[in-house]
């Protein structure tokens, strides 16, 4: 795809999520002008050094290391700083240790532009997601959290391995939160708008595979980062495009199965506003209890800081 002129991405957070997704944008020439902020400024400096000399193989982008101030004119900033899950950690123990560094990050973000789209991908994305919104003063649509969309697509490849299919034609869907409480809304899993059954033992194995698949790759490797940087594209080409594409991204409910005020993941049109509208998909009685299970847990998490919005 050809970069719109002058499109402008800053991702603040040049860690193994950060310095990738960026990777991942040069290389699909989703923007003109890359910039990477990073509280440590040797590592996006390198960060972008490197990638500047991939340029003579793929073509001219600006990538550089900024600072806040660049993010004046962005049209999509990427937040993927803060601590990372280290093994055996939950997502919301992360929770305390990125409050803090999200209150520097969104403040000085607010000081150089109220026009971008904000896109978090920090753990717990929801819950980070909402503080974002809250403490930015933007409205809704344009911040957006990556939600449920990397689980939809870690269920969508299990299932086409079973399937022996090619994964994109799988269509399913998780929902919730970015974690231990999320669901799968089997009633809506298709090929070809057939409807896929699945035992329910068959079920449990999916959705428990899904779940801990970070924990799998974090065990083995130390972090995840290839297909959380293709999630990131995906939403950015959306925005970028004014797709209208549905992804399961993290977003502001009101009233959705009678959940309120807090983000969770939830299929979501994608365009150039940011989220704009929210898909009300039908649940069965099991899957909406174990959606407002996962809202209160989000809320419960929200309360207890409050005191930081
Ligand atoms: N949403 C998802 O689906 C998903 C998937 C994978 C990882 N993640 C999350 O993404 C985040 C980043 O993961 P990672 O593996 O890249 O971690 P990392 O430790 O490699 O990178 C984090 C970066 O943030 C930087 N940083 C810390 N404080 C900062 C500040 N105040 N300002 C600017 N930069 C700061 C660090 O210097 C580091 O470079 C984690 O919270 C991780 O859990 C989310």
């Amino acid at each position: 795809m050809e970069a719109a002129r002058g499109t402008k991405i800053v991702i603040v957070g040049a860690g193994m999520v950060g310095s990738t997704t960026a990777f991942t944008l040069l290389l699909r020439g989703r923007a003109t002008e890359l910039i990477l902020i990073d509280y440590n400024k040797e590592k996006a400096f390198g960060d972008a050094l490197d990638m500047n000399h991939a340029m003579p193989f793929i073509g001219k982008t600006t990538v550089r290391a900024g600072d806040y101030e660049d993010c004046a004119g962005a049209d999509i900033i990427i937040i993927a700083a803060g601590a990372a899950q280290k093994p055996g950690e939950t997502r919301l123990d992360l929770l305390k240790k990125n409050v803090g560094i999200f209150e520097g990050i969104v403040d000085n973000i607010v000081k150089y532009t109220k026009d971008a789209i904000l896109l978090v991908a920090t753990n717990p994305v929801d819950i980070m997601s909402y503080f974002t919104w809250k403490r930015s003063g933007y409205p809704m649509n344009r911040v957006v959290g990556s939600g449920t969309l990397l689980d939809t697509a870690r269920l969508r490849y299990l299932i086409s391995e079973q399937k022996n299919m090619d994964p994109r034609s799988v269509h399913a869907h998780i929902v919730g939160e970015h974690g231990d409480s999320e669901l799968a809304l089997w009633s809506l899993t298709n090929l070809a708008g057939m409807h896929l059954e699945f035992t329910e033992e068959e079920q449990h194995q999916l959705h428990e595979d899904t779940k801990n698949a970070a924990y799998g790759i974090i065990k083995a490797k130390g972090s995840t980062y290839y297909a959380i940087a293709l999630a990131l594209d995906r939403i950015v080409t959306a925005i970028l495009r004014d797709e209208g594409a549905i992804l399961n991204v993290s977003t502001l409910l009101e009233d959705f199965h009678g959940n309120n005020d807090v983000y969770l993941g939830v299929p979501c049109i994608v365009d150039r506003t940011g989220v704009r509208e929210v898909i009300k998909v039908p649940m069965n009685d099991d899957e909406k209890q174990r959606f407002s299970a996962s809202a209160k847990k989000m809320r419960e998490q929200l309360d207890s800081i409050e005191q930081f919005m």
